[in-house]
């Protein structure tokens, strides 16, 4: 039998793809393959996470419990943005850790396995043009990488120091990369960068003047590619050509991630966000009309420094205008080397804890009265993923997540699908063509 590698990964998206590279890489270079069982796997990874606090504790925990029962012999890695921000102190912590390997550097994964006690962390890496070997985890849609890096520098986030500098990658090896998911059978492709639309703001070698929509365009040619999805585009960079290319291209997906962060536009000034609350409202306004159909989905961050009653009202005001069809919101965390964590101006923790709280309760109000209209529409689902008591799940074009019962014959098929049943994150449906 061969080696075998035990991965988890942990956080977003970008860290997945980011898994996929790594495994690729052992595959074929190392001849390693994967395992779910850490008891017997030859190497061990962890792909960390650092946006908030928690899962930083959490690592060393979960490494000791991966020390103590690991199979004698094994290796254990720490991978991601904990290991671009902690470093060697990672190693001194605990001592048992072979190597570290930042997020910017992933495609040196099989030169630091071979090196004790390695740490590769340069933020300065640049392997926006490297040639990861293929390994997709799901055989219906693939994740492609098409910048690495962030150049912003929101107050509130470690991201721009974990990954560094924004490069994007050269537009042939993403439409290249996009046709060997397609020939692999799959029709869905999910473009990743922590700044999608900002896409062409530099490259590292000589490049045509490049954006996101002309990107978009150049990959929806691509004959049996049915649906482009992608993730994070920026608010500030919403330009007009931009929403209007997503309403008008019937490749691409109508589900819009616009992280609003803050919904007031003191506080937006402060997280350095680059754009107000009238703006962002202005941009969902266009994104409505130009595409009614479009479901729209939302980070949100509560307690940022200076965060009063009156800016929280401005967010609570945002969500009920916009009437965000799914959130992802936060508590603040504070974050090593960003500039909000010398700011003094601390809100209390459980006047954050409650707002949180009253934020996710106003948006599941909105959510339940949002879904009960849905009952008998009729979508177009994509059915990728196969669960236990024969049902399969899928997504329509805008991004609801339904069920319905069935089996393994309908994963990679598209469906007409009828609403049968509401409940709040995922609807049950009848498959009727
Ligand atoms: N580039 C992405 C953000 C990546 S981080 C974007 O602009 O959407 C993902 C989300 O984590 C952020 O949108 C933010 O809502 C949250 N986040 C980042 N730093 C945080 C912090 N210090 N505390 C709490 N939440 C944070
Ligand atoms: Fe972070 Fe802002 Fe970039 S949230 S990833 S610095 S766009």
């Amino acid at each position: 039998m061969g080696k075998l590698l035990f991965i988890e990964t942990l956080g977003c998206a970008m860290n997945s793809r980011d898994s996929e590279h790594m495994i690729a890489e052992l595959r074929e270079k190392e001849g390693y393959e994967t395992t779910d069982d850490f008891k017997i796997a030859d190497l061990i990874l962890i792909n960390t996470c650092s946006v908030r606090e928690r899962p930083v504790h959490k690592l060393f925990s979960e490494l000791g419990g991966f020390n103590k029962h690991k199979k004698k012999g094994a290796k254990i890695g720490v991978c991601g943005c904990t290991a671009s921000h902690l470093g060697e102190e990672i190693i001194k912590k605990a001592p048992y850790v072979n190597f570290v390997l930042g997020a910017r550097n992933v495609s040196r994964i099989s030169e630091v396995l071979h090196k004790d006690k390695a740490v590769e962390i340069d933020i300065n890496y640049d392997e926006s043009e490297f040639a990861f070997k293929d390994f997709r985890s799901s055989s219906f849609k693939g994740f492609i990488n098409i910048s690495i890096g962030c150049d912003k520098s929101c107050t509130f986030c470690i991201v721009p120091k974990t990954r560094g500098d924004e490069i994007s990658i050269p537009d042939s090896l993403i439409i290249n990369e996009a046709k060997r998911i397609v020939e692999m059978g799959a029709k869905e492709i999910f473009l990743l960068g922590q700044n999608v639309n900002n896409y062409g703001r530099r490259f590292s070698g000589e490049h045509e003047k490049m954006n996101f929509t002309k990107l978009l365009r150049r990959l929806s040619k691509i004959e049996k590619l049915e649906r482009i999805r992608f993730t994070s585009p920026h608010p500030f960079h919403m330009d007009d050509e931009f929403i209007e290319e997503f309403s008008s291209n019937p490749k691409i997906c109508k589900s819009m991630h616009m992280p609003l962060q803050s919904g007031s536009t003191k506080v937006l000034k402060e997280m350095k966000r680059g754009y107000s609350k009238e703006w962002f409202l202005n941009r969902v306004q266009k994104l409505k009309t130009m595409c009614p159909e479009a479901t729209i989905s939302t980070d949100i961050i509560v307690g940022f420094p200076g965060e009063s009653d009156e800016d929280f009202e401005d967010t609570i005001d945002v969500m009920k205008q916009v009437q965000f069809d799914q959130i992802f919101s936060f508590k603040y965390s504070p974050r090593p080397q960003t500039e909000a964590e010398r700011f003094t101006n601390i809100v209390d923790g459980d006047v954050a804890s409650q707002r949180l709280s009253f934020l996710q309760s106003i948006h599941n109000e909105i959510i339940d009265q949002n879904n009960a209209k849905l009952l008998g529409n009729i979508y177009r689902v994509y059915f990728e993923d196969l669960h236990r008591d024969a049902y399969v799940t899928g997504r329509s074009d805008n991004n609801i997540v339904i069920k319905v019962k069935g089996s393994e014959e309908l994963l990679g098929t598209f469906r007409d699908v009828k609403i049968i049943s509401i409940g709040r994150t995922i609807l049950t449906g009848e498959v009727i063509a």
